[in-house]
């Protein structure tokens, strides 16, 4: 049995590319493995929130965690600032960073691309990301393709600080999904599907209704040769609606180019939408009888108390090795 853990911030609604490139692939990791899954909530305020829209959110997202099939009975589910060894181990592994290497970081140079002020958190946001990790003495972590800069650098750190101190953290390895670990934007190919981008064309919301739903889809970009077929280089629209048909429909990449053979994008089009409602649909359902529930508070109780014990032993440890305090 390995140890998973994985992340997701809650600011703003999940989108298709959220479900598919990582929760999705949560609900089949935890039946044979030991899990914690988070919300990320400390990381949300890197950048600007409103108080009352991020309580909102957290809790959407626990419950969307819940209505996507995360047993909170099975899965450590459970809210990053409700568990305090996340931010203490977060300052130790700053200590054990670069300011250069947390520099090179993509996901730092874009956010902060062209803007005046950005909080100095977006960029020691992968020392958290990395404590979150290496407190649950994880051995995969399944992510989108977007965070595996973040995990190359938290596996550098965990190296870095076992061989000056002693050896208390375990070395993650990043699993990043075949299919869909970058769905992409629907009215632009060429960037991620993205929850803060401003059009909401350009994704799909996890709890978009079914009309929006099939919107959506029928005025994403496509390519210009009108036939369905995978080639990412040359066709990256009708690509990417291929491998999200793919993942909610269960079929391969190549019966769906097999089924469409000779059939226009229009026809595509609606079986993909209905594919997608098909897929989001039970998941409203179970989210619409949780999210006000006494239930889900009960659960994310739990979890913060499961989470809480094994961060302190590991967060006392890293402590105790790196000489702070007192010896007891
Ligand atoms: P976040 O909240 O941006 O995204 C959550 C998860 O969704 C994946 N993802 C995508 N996958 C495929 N296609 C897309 N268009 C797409 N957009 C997002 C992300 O790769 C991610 O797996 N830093 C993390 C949160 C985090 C974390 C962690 C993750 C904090 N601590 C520890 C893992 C382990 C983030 O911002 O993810």
């Amino acid at each position: 049995m390995k140890t998973i853990f994985s992340g997701i911030q809650p600011s703003g609604t999940l989108t298709l590319g959220n479900y598919l490139g990582a929760m999705k692939h949560f609900v089949e990791l935890q039946n044979d493995n030991h899990c914690y899954f988070c919300i990320v909530d400390e990381h949300a305020i890197t950048v600007p929130q409103d108080p009352l829209q991020l309580r909102k959110n957290i809790r959407s997202l626990a419950a969307l965690y819940i209505a996507a099939g995360i047993d909170p009975t099975k899965s450590t589910l459970f809210i990053q600032s409700e568990v305090s060894a996340h931010t203490q181990l977060g300052w130790i592994m700053q200590c054990v960073s670069y300011i250069g290497e947390l520099e090179r970081m993509t996901q730092f140079k874009d956010k902060s691309d062209g803007k005046e002020a950005v909080s100095s958190a977006l960029l020691t946001y992968p020392p958290l990301m990395a404590a979150d990790i290496l407190l649950y003495n994880t051995d995969i972590v399944p992510v989108g393709e977007d965070q595996k800069q973040h995990l190359e650098l938290t596996r550098d750190l965990a190296e870095r600080f076992n061989k000056k101190y002693n050896d208390i953290f375990t070395i993650p390895e990043v699993r990043i999904p075949k299919v869909g670990a970058r769905i992409m934007s629907l009215t632009d190919p060429t960037k991620k599907m993205s929850k803060s981008n401003p059009n909401p064309k350009s994704y799909i919301s996890m709890l978009d209704d079914e009309k929006t739903i099939m919107k959506k889809i029928k005025s994403a970009v496509t390519d210009s040769d009108g036939i369905v077929n995978y080639d990412k280089e040359n066709k990256p629209a009708i690509s990417n609606l291929l491998s999200i048909f793919s993942l909610c429909s269960g079929k391969s990449i190549e019966e769906l180019e097999n089924e469409f053979k000779g059939k226009g994008y229009g026809e595509f089009k609606q079986a993909l939408g209905e594919a997608v409602i098909e897929t989001l649909k039970p998941i409203h359902d179970r989210y619409h009888e949780i999210i006000n529930s006494e239930e889900l508070d009960h659960y994310l109780d739990l979890g913060a108390e499961k989470a809480n014990k094994v961060a302190s032993k590991t967060l006392a440890k890293a402590k105790r090795a790196m000489g702070l305090g007192r010896k007891r």
